[in-house]
């Protein structure tokens, strides 16, 4: 089955596809279609940008095609980044950047009280009808970034039950619980079905 993966984050399709590896589920990238202008995400959550990249990729493509939007909330920010994530610094900020601002945002904040969760939502359309799945992972925001794997806020993000950060337990760990890695198990679970 071929779907559109309407990402250019090379750190999400490399996880996306990982989670999908073996289930005969083809995700082909956004490379393929070059002339494709970036989605403007100015919906007021991550259901409505996930939407809007899907419909847009869709109606370029005309290929059924999955989106996905995600991003970190943090209780003491009440709830910023959010879908202000990957442009938390500023509007082309870098990973570290935007690490950063948060450390910044969070001075004076006691461990206790740096509670965060991940949150991603993947939407399918078919050019009829919008699907959505969602998964979050909760954790906490450490003071300094540690680790070197993964992407974006994954240094400073200790997931409940661990001790070290997204980045120093890598790929393995992080594919099994993130919030990624169960959003997609419901629409891998979906598009199985959807195959039979
Ligand atoms: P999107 O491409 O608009 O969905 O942006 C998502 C942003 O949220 C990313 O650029 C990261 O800053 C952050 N984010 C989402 N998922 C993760 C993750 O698994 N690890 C670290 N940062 C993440």
């Amino acid at each position: 089955m071929r779907i559109i993966l309407a990402t250019k984050n090379r750190g999400k399709i490399k996880e996306i596809n990982a989670v999908l590896s073996g289930t005969g589920i083809e995700f082909a990238g956004l490379d393929l279609y070059p002339d494709m202008k970036d989605v403007v995400e100015d919906g007021i959550t991550f259901h409505e940008n996930a939407f809007k990249k899907a419909r847009a990729v869709f109606d370029h493509t005309g290929i059924k095609c999955v989106s996905e939007d995600s991003g970190l909330e943090v209780d003491a920010l009440n709830g910023a980044p959010g879908i202000y994530s990957s442009r938390f610094a500023s509007e082309n900020a870098s990973d570290s950047e935007n690490i950063g601002k948060l450390i910044n945002d969070l001075t004076g904040v006691p461990y206790e009280k740096r509670t965060a969760r991940f949150v991603s939502v993947f939407c399918l359309y078919d050019g009829r009808e919008a699907r959505y799945f969602e998964g979050s992972v909760r954790g906490h925001i450490i003071d300094s970034p540690r680790g070197t794997s993964g992407f974006g806020y994954d240094p400073l993000f200790v997931p409940d039950g661990y001790e070290k950060t997204f980045a120093e337990l890598g790929s393995e760990v992080k594919n099994k619980i993130s919030h990624r890695a169960k959003a997609i198990s419901g629409l891998k679970e979906f598009l199985e079905k959807d195959q039979r």
